[in-house]
């Protein structure tokens, strides 16, 4: 596998290349990630991950100096991960100059969820990946389902900008008591990573008490869900969202056919986690 730093050399190791793969990350790499190399390498010849601490999708009061950089780690467990290409810019090379021109979603996708707590983060977010889709010009790119919205907005910025690129999601790798692994569950103390699991489990209740799928009421689902949010706030959590959406829209059920997914955010002492599930 090759590591490399700049633009131009990767122009250049990818020239004529028949197909590739982009895997965005900012490392601190775990399995989730690792699966989502194996995917790129279903569908293309070359992978690439790329690797940046994007510092335009943090909010001031958030974790970006603290966030893990872990190069040398990465770089191991992508070379066994059957990667071609670690590509790991730094700041200046990303954005030598501040980044002006930005990528903005419609706010009724991007301002909800995640965008209600994190002003802005989807902004980031689809700056920096149309940036690493115009360096690396993938034919595929995927993208972890655990990040739902971040997962829905590329789609559709992919969509409504015409770029040649098939956009995969892949399922969420859970540890085996379900909790979806992330790069955030390295700040969780031994007592917070035995509680995390609830989260999970929160959302499976809510999809026990709607068997079968053709009797879904959504006011009672959402009932649910508002029981599912006191239940984690008895135990301690900070429940910023626990919501059941349309997967289409992110927008609320309307009908009892409507495809659904579960999504939340919740802070166990000073950590966030977000998770989903589909039903
Ligand atoms: O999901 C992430 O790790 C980041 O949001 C991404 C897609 C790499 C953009 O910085």
């Amino acid at each position: 596998m090759q590591t490399i730093h700049t633009i131009n050399d990767l122009r250049q190791a990818l020239a004529g290349q028949r197909s590739v793969a982009l895997v965005p990350t900012m490392g601190n790499l775990h399995q989730g990630h690792l699966d989502l190399v194996a995917m790129g390498r279903r569908h293309a010849d070359t992978v690439v991950a790329s690797i940046f601490v994007n510092r335009l999708q943090f909010a001031p009061t958030e974790d970006f100096e603290r966030y893990p950089r872990t190069l040398a780690n990465d770089v191991q467990a992508l070379t066994e991960a059957g990667c071609s290409v670690a590509f790991a810019p730094d700041e200046r090379e990303l954005y030598p100059e501040p980044q002006g021109f930005k990528v903005t979603p419609p706010a009724e996708i991007a301002d909800i969820l995640e965008g209600a707590f994190r002003p802005g983060f989807f902004t980031g977010v689809a700056t920096v990946v149309h940036k690493l889709f115009n360096i690396v010009q993938p034919q595929v790119a995927v993208f972890g389902k655990k990040d739902y919205q971040q997962w829905l907005i590329v789609q559709r910025m992919v969509s409504q900008m015409a770029l040649p690129i098939t956009i995969i999601g892949a399922e969420t790798t859970r540890a085996t008591d379900g909790l979806a692994l992330s790069s955030r569950n390295g700040y969780l103390s031994a007592a917070e990573l035995a509680e995390a699991p609830q989260l999970q489990l929160a959302m499976q209740r809510i999809v026990e008490e709607h068997r079968p799928a053709n009797q879904r009421d959504p006011s009672a689902i959402a009932a649910s869900a508002d029981r599912a949010r006191a239940t984690l706030e008895q135990r301690g959590w900070q429940v910023d969202y626990l919501t059941v959406r349309r997967r289409a829209d992110l927008q609320m059920p309307r009908s009892s056919s409507d495809s659904l997914v579960i999504l939340a955010a919740a802070k166990l002492g000073s950590t966030r986690l977000i998770d989903n599930l589909e039903f």
